[in-house]
């Protein structure tokens, strides 16, 4: 699959931009702060309906403006589509594809499939678990839109159980009403933690493989999805369901006490290690780049095994983040793909004919 053309009115520091692209390379190249990453980050939006910084939509329409427009057209599933977004400051964003209006954004995921690689995400391993769980959620939700609803469901509950908690008022009766959200939590909860092991388990296996070629085979890489639940293993989606439950219940006056949910999905984290060291502790900068590294090309494999095609690649400023010889790796492993680049010199970057640069001054395109 591949983007044709991307259209952005009022976006970040867009006022209006059409952009017109290859089908293999795009260099977006200009100063820092002119916009490259924008351009970015509005593709990301246009095909997940979320951003891949955690960043509310009000923030991504232009100063000052109160909607903005993001429209990708593309070429998915054998047949041209056109998505468009549009972002409001004091309501709901809508979106539309071929024309017709979506209820659920659900119903978006899927039609095209991105993997981005940002400096941030480099730092995957050694941030905080909440990075890593984001990184789950988005990759699964692309492949699975069902996961994405009930990713929603699940944080809406956790919402409103949050709320009671927190709520002094409702301190007396709260042993009364805790039960009924702890029970809608522990089922939605099972689902996700069934989703994302399950995900884990595949991604992580075929990055292994990678880790191990990057590594000249010096290098084993595991994770462990590790949760409220001490052992998941081999376990049904009702015994999850019920494991959580009952580690609720057991753990009510502390919740309680902290006025917040402490039990459940949205505490869970993916544990990396390296020849069985914990990767965040012992593993060097370099050895946790190449675990991510190894993940989103593991990523790109896994969506095309799943959409039998290949995913829109977004590199932000690589280029000072990965060392030759990765970056060597890297773009021999995404030859086949649409490619989207951005950097501050194009020195580095491989032109071929069917590479296309633009040059970013201040939230214009320049060709
Ligand atoms: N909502 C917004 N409205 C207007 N300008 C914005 C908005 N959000 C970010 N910017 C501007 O966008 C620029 C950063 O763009 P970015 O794509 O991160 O740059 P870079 O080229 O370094 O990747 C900054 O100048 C910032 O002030
Ligand atoms: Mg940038």
């Amino acid at each position: 699959m591949y983007i044709k053309k991307i259209y952005l009115k009022n976006f970040r520091n867009y006022s209006e931009a059409e952009i017109f692209l290859s089908e293999k390379l795009n260099v977006f190249y200009g100063n820092n702060a002119q916009g490259k990453t924008n351009i970015l980050e509005g593709i990301f939006l246009g095909a997940i309906g979320k951003s891949f910084k955690p960043v509310s939509e009000k923030e991504m329409i232009k100063l000052g403006e109160k909607f903005s427009d993001i429209e990708l057209e593309y070429f998915s599933g054998g047949r041209d589509m056109t998505t468009k977004m549009r972002l409001f400051t004091e309501k709901k964003k809508t979106v539309s594809i071929n024309n017709v209006a979506l209820s659920r954004m659900s119903e978006l995921v899927g039609k095209l499939t991105v993997v981005v690689f940002t400096p941030e995400e480099l730092s995957l391993v050694k941030e905080g678990p909440g990075a890593r769980r984001r990184f789950l959620d988005m990759a699964i939700s692309q492949v699975r839109p069902r996961y994405m609803h009930l990713l929603s469901s699940y944080n809406k509950a956790l919402e409103q159980k949050n709320k009671l908690l927190k709520n002094e008022k409702m301190k007396n009766s709260v042993n009364d009403t805790l039960p009924i959200w702890n029970e809608q939590l522990a089922q939605f909860g099972a689902k996700v933690i069934l989703y994302r092991k399950n995900f884990a388990d595949k991604i992580v296996k075929k990055a292994a493989e990678i880790h191990e070629e990057i590594s000249g085979g010096t290098e084993k890489l595991t994770a462990k999805y590790h949760g409220s639940l001490q052992d998941t293993e081999n376990m049904t989606e009702e015994e999850v369901k019920a494991a959580l439950f009952e580690e609720m219940t057991r753990q009510a006056e502390r919740e309680i006490f902290l006025s917040q949910a402490v039990v459940g999905p949205h505490r869970d984290d993916l544990v990396f290690f390296i020849n069985g060291n914990n990767a965040k502790i012992y593993a060097s900068q370099g050895q946790q780049r190449t675990i991510v590294l190894s993940l989103k090309l593991s990523q790109k494999e896994l969506f095309l095994e799943e959409t039998e095609e290949e995913p829109v690649l977004l590199l932000d400023d690589i280029t000072g983040e990965l060392d030759l010889s990765r970056r060597e790796y890297l773009f021999s492993k995404i030859k086949n793909s649409q490619v989207f680049i951005t950097c501050t010199d194009t020195d580095r970057i491989e032109n071929t004919e069917e590479t296309r640069y633009f040059k970013i001054v201040n939230g214009e395109v320049i060709r």
